[in-house]
Order: structure tokens, then sequence, then C-alpha cells
């Protein structure tokens, strides 16, 4: 390869056209992101597209090119089911090749450590267990299909709001053992071709030129053998390249292409080696050679009703039943009329906004101007998919009378209520890319609305589309509520299969729900208001306590729980036993449907005492579909790490007794069985 070569493939350009940029060349896939190919020794392309939650065509500029636009990450992460994120994956990457694309920008798995963040969304909830293994089975079904994954974004970017100067300021060892050990394994899993960094700094240096996290961690520390690209515009000088950074991505969105010129001029005046640009360059080819991604790309049909049922399987999987008091599943015959009201839901379903948004199969029912102040958020649309609740309850419920009302005259749709047999209110919470909530609560009055509802008709029940956990201050007052998150194209029918019964519900929180923003390690993201370029410095001071290890620390009661999840049928753990094989700790019980109906459980195992502390840490996961009365044994092989501190130069399982508990939830667990533990060291 000739120098002029090897600096082709280290940026990438924006494949969008952009209000003060240069156009991208005219035969260009307009897409997020290209990096030119070598013929002469048949480089290909590398042609980038987001794909977290289907493959996006950017702001439509893809005349008439449409995608199957999944539910949100955690409706995935709710589903507990590693074989359905494989799944998603195969259907991702399957789409990318079809459409032309062998680079997915897909795979973002930053922990949830605060409610407010307005990719949450995208994510894959609170727990780096559940978010690894997801994370990595959907990248190793894509990568199946010939193109290259990536994980993002590495680390901490976890709030929007100043995500370009905010300092994320975290202790060694609880990085470790919280979002890192998320992406250790998820690389472990999906061996991913790429990494993508994030936007922010953390301990004082960017993501794009942290060499401790890029190099040191990322490539020695796990031997990572792919490359890191930078988030779009997140670089910030040609030193990156030194501190691990391989590819700077969307290059004319920085300051400057600093991996051509400036890179260029570091190279002869010797302060970059030539074996790091060897090193570099390696790393990117590896992965496309790996990934089967030189494979040519031809365009051809795509399966998309195959594809809808896995859009349709992650939203009915994933829906989480809150609470019910018997009201669902909802009875067909000889019942009355039903009030359906908000959320739009007589033609849509709520789809999270930014980078991650697809322009679905179904078609899109409403896109409404918002006019968010800065970022993406200028150009933003609440956009709804055109996949009503109501239509499928109709088809559901064929001798029920649905009829639907806006809300947005609270005291005319409570008359309304009143004359109604039943109530579903579909409550909406509209998070996206570059804004963070500003609280828990519903926006736009919704709180007060149900109350009305709920007063004037006590048969109301609510289904939450929102992007993050939200305030129930109405709880008591309904009969039942369903979390839907985001559901996608087919969240419609998804809602109405779980509300009718055909589906028995089975998701679990992949969040914890605060029962208020004082109980959270922050109530409010910090400098949410202050305008973009402000620095910022963030303190994660709980440390690994993500989440339900937070409320587990500290005694306190949530509105609910992380791994909270109703069904309409019962489960009975049976028969707990630890045993060491060899090197392996291994957990067997039994899991038994108690009840009428065929129903999925998931038994979450939780460590709570570790060589004599007292912890809370999901060790693992499972989801068991049973049919009535039937019994299936279950085992779990639990990763060291989960069990171990990190202890500076790798981890540490000290001797001990430890202690596991099957739950229901982080918060309701069974009984506690031990086991005695040797010391062991791992390395990192
Ligand atoms: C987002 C990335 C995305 C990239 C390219 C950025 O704004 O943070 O997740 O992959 O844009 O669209």
């Amino acid at each position: 390869m000739s120098d002029d070569e090897r600096f082709q493939l280290l940026h990438g350009r924006l494949a969008i056209p952009w209000p003060g940029l240069p156009s991208p060349p005219a035969h260009w896939k307009i897409s997020s992101g290209r990096v030119p190919g070598i013929p002469r020794l048949d480089i290909p392309d590398l042609a980038e597209t987001d794909a977290s939650l289907g493959i996006i065509n950017p702001f439509g500029l893809r005349e008439g090119d449409v995608a199957t636009a999944l539910p949100a990450g955690q409706a995935l992460a709710a589903t507990f089911n590693a074989k359905l994120a494989h799944d998603s994956g195969v259907m991702l990457g399957a789409e990318a090749r079809a459409k032309g694309f062998n680079v997915l920008l897909g795979g973002g798995l930053n922990l949830a450590r605060d409610f407010y963040c307005g990719r949450n969304f995208e994510y894959l909830g609170e727990d780096p267990l559940l978010a690894g293994v997801l994370a990595g089975e959907s990248v190793r079904g894509s990568q199946s299909q010939g193109v290259i994954a990536t994980v993002k974004h590495y680390s901490l970017n976890v709030q929007e709001t100043l995500r370009d100067t905010l300092d994320a300021r975290i202790d060694e060892t609880a990085h470790r053992e919280s979002d890192l050990l998320a992406f250790q394994i998820a690389i472990e899993r999906g061996q991913p071709g790429a990494v993508m960094g994030a936007y922010n700094r953390i301990n004082g240096e960017h993501a794009s030129s942290n060499a401790h996290l890029l190099t040191s961690v990322l490539k020695q520390d796990w031997g990572y053998p792919g490359w890191v690209m930078s988030d779009w515009g997140a670089v910030h000088s040609v030193e990156s390249f030194n501190a691990g950074l391989d590819q700077q991505s969307g290059a004319t969105l920085d300051r400057q292409i600093w991996f051509d010129g400036p890179l260029r001029e570091e190279l002869a005046a010797g302060r970059v080696s030539r074996a790091r640009l060897s090193d570099a360059v390696r790393r990117i080819l590896r992965s496309v050679y790996a990934a089967g991604a030189d494979r040519p790309l031809e365009e051809s049909a795509i399966d998309y009703v195959a594809h809808a049922q896995v859009a349709r399987a992650i939203a009915a999987q994933g829906m989480v039943l809150l609470k019910n008091d018997g009201v669902l599943p909802l009875s067909d015959a000889g019942a009355g009329p039903v009030l359906v009201v908000g959320g739009q839901a007589h033609i849509g379903v709520l789809a999270g906004y930014g980078s991650s948004m697809v322009t679905p199969v179904c078609g899109v029912a409403a896109s409404i101007p918002v006019g968010a102040p800065s970022g993406f958020g200028q150009r933003s649309r609440q956009v709804y998919f055109a996949s009503s609740p109501m239509e499928a309850l109709r088809n559901a419920l064929p001798h029920r009378q649905f009829s639907y009302d806006s809300g947005y005259f609270p005291q005319t749709t409570a008359a309304r209520a009143a004359h109604a047999s039943l109530v579903i209110v579909f409550a909406t919470q509209w998070q996206g890319e570059s804004m963070d909530a500003d609280s828990l609560t519903l926006p736009q009055g919704q709180d007060a609305l149900i109350a009305a509802i709920a007063q004037a008709n006590p048969n109301t029940l609510v289904v939450l589309q929102t992007g993050n956990p939200v305030r129930m201050p109405w709880l008591k007052q309904v009969r039942a509520v369903l979390q839907a998150w985001y559901p996608g194209q087919e969240g419609g029918a998804a809602i109405a299969d779980v509300l009718s019964g055909r589906v028995n519900p089975s998701g679990r929180l992949p969040v914890t729900f605060p029962l208020a923003e004082s109980q959270a390690p922050r109530a409010r993201a910090p400098g949410l208001g202050a305008p973009d370029g402000k620095s910022l410095t963030v303190n994660y001071f709980e440390g690994s306590d993500v989440g339900y290890r937070w409320y587990a620390k500290h005694g306190l009661r949530p509105l609910f729980a992380f791994g909270h999840g109703l069904s309409y049928t019962h489960f009975k753990h049976l028969g707990l036993k630890l045993a060491l094989e060899g090197n392996t700790l291994v957990a067997r019980f039994e899991v038994e449907n108690i009840g009428e109906r065929l129903g999925a459980d998931v038994p979450q195992l939780y460590l709570v005492e570790a060589a004599g502390q007292p912890v809370r840490r999901l060790v693992g996961f499972e989801r068991v579909e049973l049919q009535p009365g039937e019994r299936r044994a279950v085992q779990m092989t639990i990763d060291v790490r989960l069990l171990a501190r990190w202890e500076g130069e790798g981890w540490s399982q000290h001797a001990g007794r430890y202690r596991f508990a099957l739950g229901r939830s982080a918060l309701k667990i069974g009984r506690r069985v031990g086991i005695v533990l040797p010391q062991r060291t791992l390395p990192p």
C-alpha cells in the first residue's frame, strides 16, 4: 500500500448533504458516512449507516427508502432474550447489505445511569451483564451477514446535555465494574469490527484522545483487534491518533481533517511512527475481512414480511406489565364501549428521535415539527409510525366498540370517559438525541388528564410510550399499567396482542423506575439549559452502583424495581443449587408455570453477598417459555468478573462465602443459597 492509500482509510466523510459543508460526491449513497476504498487492492468502500433500531434514511433524503423499524433498545433489553437480540442483529445485517451498506453504526450500550438521558431509549438498560450480552448477540447476528458492526459510545456518554464538553469523572475500579464491563462483555461475545468513541471527556481527556481507554484498556488489556472510529464531529486534534483512535469519522464535521494533512505532517516529523500507521490500517482491514465486509454489495430485495416478525416479537416480548388488578387481559364479548385517549393511538405509535430514527415500512402517521433550540433538535420532528393500537385493538376485540379522544381538553375527555365501560389512556414522553428529560413527570399535563379520567371512570388503564421512567402519581387510581417503550413499526399490533391476551406479557424492566427524582444519584441533568460549549464536570460518585445497585445499597424503594414485570400466569422457582465445577460456578434450578396460560418467565439470579459483603448484582438471566403445568430445568454459568472486584491489575475473587438468590426483580428476591469460593485472580 502506498501512504496515500493508507491515509485514505483513516478518515471518512459525512455522506449527507449538510449546510456549510462540501457536498458528498453525487455517486455516493446518502448515509451517515463513507470511507472510500481502494479499487486497485479490491478494498471496498466502507459504506456506513446508523442502525441501532433499523437501517436509517437520514432526514428521508433517500427518497422512498424505508426499512424495518425495531422497537427501542430498551424494549429489546426488557425481553431479556439473547436469541431475539441475535435475530434482530441478523435482520439489521441483512437489510444493511441489501441496501448497499457494509458498516453498521449500531450497538449502543451506554448504561442508563440517569433516568433523564435522552438516548436511553437506544440503549440496553442499566445492567452491564444484560446490556453486554444483548449487544454482543446483536453484533454477532449482524456480522453473520457479512457486515461490520460497531459498539458505541465508548465510554460514559450517559447524558446528552453538553455531551461535547462534559467531563465524566469516575474512579477506575467503578468504571471497570460497570460501563467498561458492559463493553468488555459485548466485545467478547460479538467480536465487533469497530468500536465508536464517545463525544465526552472521561477523567479529563476526550474519548477520542483518551490513551488510557483506547490503548491501555481496549487494545492492550482486552486485546481488541478491531479499529476505533470516532463519533461524528468528536475529534479535536491530531494527537488522537497516537492515543489510539484509528479513524476520524465524518471528518468534514471537525475543525480539520486531522487524519489526513496534519497526520502526514506528524509522520514526516517522526511524532507518529510508521508502526502505528500500519497498526491502524491493519485493524481496519482485519475487520473488513473477518466480517466478510469485502463481499460485493449488491442491492437486493428485502423480506420485509419476515423482518416485521422480528420487530413484532421484540415489541411484544419487551412490553412490561407494571400493574394489573385483574382487568387484563381484556375480554371481547359482552363488554361495553372503550374510549381510547391520547398518544395519537388512533393512527400510530411514538418513535424516539435522533440518528437512530428509521423511516418505517409501515409509513409515518404524523410528523410534527417541534423546534428544539439547538443541535439535531432544530430539525426535530415528533414522529408517529403508522401502526395504530386502536385499529389493532378493533381487530383483536371485534365485539367491542372503540372511539378516540385526543385528551387535549381534559374536562371534555373526562365527561366522555364517564360513559365508557373502559378507558385506555396512551401516555407519551418524547425523548431523543441531544435532548435530556427535565424531570420524571409526564409532559403536557398528562398526569392531570389521567387523574381526571380515572376519577370519572375507575375502569381506566394506562399504556406508556416513554423513552425513560416516569412518575405515576395516579398509579393507585388506575387498574393496569403497561410500559410499551417506543414499540416500533409493529407497535400497535403488539400492544393489542398484550392487552387482548393473545400474547402473555413477559417483559421485565431493564431500568429502575424511581419514586421521585430525589432518590436517584442525580435529580437533574447537570448543565441542563446551559449553552453548548460550556465546560462541565460530572462526578459519577455512585461508581458501579448503577441503577438497582444504588437502590439496594441505600435501602431505597423505587416505584418499580429493575427486573419487575407481571404475567397473566404465575411461576414458581424451585431448588436453587450452586456448584463449583473446576473453575466454573454453575447455578441450577427449576422453573414451573403454576398458572393456566402459556407464558414466559425471566428468572434472574442475583449475587447478594460476596465474601461476607452485602451486594446486589445480576449474575444470570434466562427467558423460559412454559406451558401451563410445565416445569423446566435451567442452568446458568456465572462470569467470575461479576463475583470479583477490579483491583488495579485485574480481577480478584476473594475467598469466602457467596450467597445468591433468584429474583422476580432486583428487590424481590427469594431464598438465599450460599457457597464457599476460593481466592482467585483473573487478568483484565
Ligand atoms: C451519534 C452517533 C451516530 C453518528 C452518525 C452521532 O451524532 O452520536 O451515534 O452514529 O452521529 O450518524
